[in-house]
């Protein structure tokens, strides 16, 4: 899969047989303002809860591209509303599209929606095909509910975790999650972006390093392929 960072918590994953997009918020964010959304085009957005810097280019990509909004139910039926086509999970539960095989996970945050209509509870994203799979964990804090991922999921070629602390786990518990999700390979998001979450690089990465286990922070633009 090829795995191109949007900035903040945004990625867009292509895999064998489709394209997706984690959480959109783009055009509001100042370090990935060479980012044109006006190009991108994906059969699918994964949105993990409510708040507005995971959805805010949401319905915007969703109808440009005609792609089918998921999310958990309140949210997804949120941006339903709205005429964008949208498909409804709650945690515990997969289902199988066209791109691959999505399981909605425990996230250990709020969700509420950006006009303040209520945005049940966040999540995490857990997809597959029959080649790879990616953990895109949401806003969380560290919860041993991670446990759970590698027992009921494919092994992980790649996890994309929340490292920037104050509003989710930091990168030294992200080096834990990564222990409990048995995954090597992680890809760090939800720092920098605004003041409370500014991260010192090196630090983040050699708390990986010091257990084995590899810290990935792609330059907005740039994309990695697994
Ligand atoms: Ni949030
Ligand atoms: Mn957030």
């Amino acid at each position: 899969m090829k795995i191109t960072y949007y900035g903040h918590a945004c990625f867009e994953v292509e895999m064998k047989q489709g394209r997706i997009l984690f959480d959109p918020f783009i055009s509001a964010n100042g370090l990935a303002a060479h980012i044109d959304i006006s190009k991108i085009e994906v059969d699918a957005i994964l949105v993990s809860h409510g708040h507005g810097d995971h959805i805010a280019d949401a319905e915007t990509i969703a109808r440009q591209s005609n792609a089918t909004v998921i999310s958990n139910f309140e949210v997804a039926s949120w941006l339903g509303s709205k005429g964008l086509k949208f498909h409804t999970m709650n945690h515990g539960g997969q289902w199988k599209f066209s791109f691959g095989t999505v399981k909605y996970v425990q996230a250990v945050h709020t969700s509420s929606l950006p006009d303040g209509s209520y945005g049940g509870n966040p999540g995490g994203f857990v997809v597959w095909d029959d080649a790879q799979c990616l953990y895109f964990a949401g806003d969380t804090a560290l919860t041993t509910d991670m446990q759970l991922i590698p027992i009921t999921c494919p092994k992980l070629d790649v996890a994309i975790l929340p490292i920037g602390d104050n509003f989710t786990m930091g990168y030294r518990d992200a080096t834990i999650a990564a222990e409990f999700i048995q995954c090597n390979r992680i890809i760090g998001c939800h720092y920098d972006t605004f003041g409370y979450i500014k991260i010192d690089h090196e630090a983040a990465k050699k708390a990986f390093d010091d257990k084995g286990k590899e810290l990935i922070l792609l330059p907005i633009g740039e994309s990695l392929v697994v």
